[in-house]
């Protein structure tokens, strides 16, 4: 009895369970990115009549229920968070400059951004934590496993290789623990975070990187109009990815492109692909510019925690140096 109860508590509620939402008005919710119930449940009832094509007080209907099944969370004590917040740990990049940087490394429970233009070495840089969170504890690793979400086709094993080989490690062992995922287009991209979640419930995984954060996302939402779902998109994307980070304390490495000519929302040519929804969501900024040869300058911005600074580092066969 007690069992049966608990199951029904559990019972996830879909758009379809909702009052006058039939298989076609969900589709075109799903289609407008509407996939969950709390998304349903903070939209306004305007843009949820536009987009569905029923009157507003049909809406208001269907956010007055979704409020109710939604799972919007709960409260928690700072006990609690703290916690939490103990479990924090470091992950280092290989180099002893750039984990001085960041204090010591990358820290899990947070994002951190990486970006910088073609060739700046972001790729290369998040190849080498896949190597490096394989360590124990005791060499800067978190002794884990990793998800690898790539976007544009660059995960190279031979690479990986290279880099396990130059720590030590048995470059087999080590290709064994990355699951690499491609995804094809944004929606198929953030569809890999749920699978990453189902995934880290079977495997110790530690550190997940989506290379690249935004390529899709610019790729397909061009032009003035499409901005705002864009951004509401990539916001949705980073919550989720935020999420991942805290309930595995898992470390978060995320790439960006700089728009290359000036866009028309962010003109400067330096200036990360993602805008503000981009900058907020990721706890550490880091700015990958070239150097002379293989040198790299990686470049702190606007950490809540650590002074900005940066500091030289050399993409080397061997992975990433200090010079
Ligand atoms: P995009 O994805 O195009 O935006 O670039 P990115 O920032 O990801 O650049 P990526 O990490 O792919 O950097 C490529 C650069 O890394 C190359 O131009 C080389 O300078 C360097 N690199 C890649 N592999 C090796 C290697 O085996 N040895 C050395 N020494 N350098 C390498
Ligand atoms: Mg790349």
């Amino acid at each position: 009895m007690i069992m049966a109860k608990k199951k029904e508590e559990k019972k996830e509620y879909t758009l379809e369970d909702l009052p006058g939402v039939g298989s076609a008005t969900a589709e075109k919710l799903r289609d407008a990115g509407y996939t969950d119930l709390i998304e349903l449940a903070v939209a306004s009832p305007k843009d949820l009549a536009d987009i569905a094509g029923i009157g507003e007080g049909a809406a208001q209907k269907i956010i007055a229920a979704a409020r109710k099944y939604a799972n919007v969370g709960q409260f928690e004590t700072g006990d609690v968070i703290y916690e939490r917040r103990k479990k924090m740990t470091k992950l280092t990049t290989a180099s002893k400059n750039f984990d001085e940087l960041l204090g010591g490394g990358l820290e899990s429970q947070s994002i951190t951004e990486l970006f910088g233009e073609f060739g700046s070495g972001k790729t290369q840089i998040v190849h080498q934590l896949a190597v490096n969170v394989q360590l124990p504890v005791d060499k800067g690793g978190l002794d884990g496993h990793v998800i690898f979400i790539d976007t544009e086709n660059t995960f190279r094993p031979e690479r990986i290789a290279q880099m396990a080989e130059a720590l030590g490690l048995n470059p087999e062992e080590v290709l064994k623990k990355i699951h690499v995922a491609r995804a094809f287009n944004s929606h198929h991209q953030m569809l890999m975070v749920d699978k990453a979640m189902e995934l880290a419930k079977e495997y110790p995984v530690r550190l997940l990187i989506v290379d690249s954060l935004t390529a899709h996302f610019r790729a397909e939402y061009v032009g003035r109009g499409s901005l705002a779902e864009r951004q509401q998109l990539l916001n949705r994307h980073m919550h989720d990815l935020l999420r991942f980070a805290d309930i595995n304390n898992a470390v978060v490495a995320v790439t960006n492109q700089v728009s290359s000519k000036p866009d028309m929302f962010y003109g400067d040519p330096t200036t990360p692909i993602g805008g503000n929804i981009v900058a907020h969501n990721a706890t550490y900024r880091l700015y990958i510019r070239k150097s002379r040869g293989n040198k790299r300058i990686v470049r702190l911005i606007d950490s809540p925690a650590l002074p900005d600074g940066e500091v030289v580092i050399n993409i080397t066969t061997e992975g990433i140096r200090d010079p």
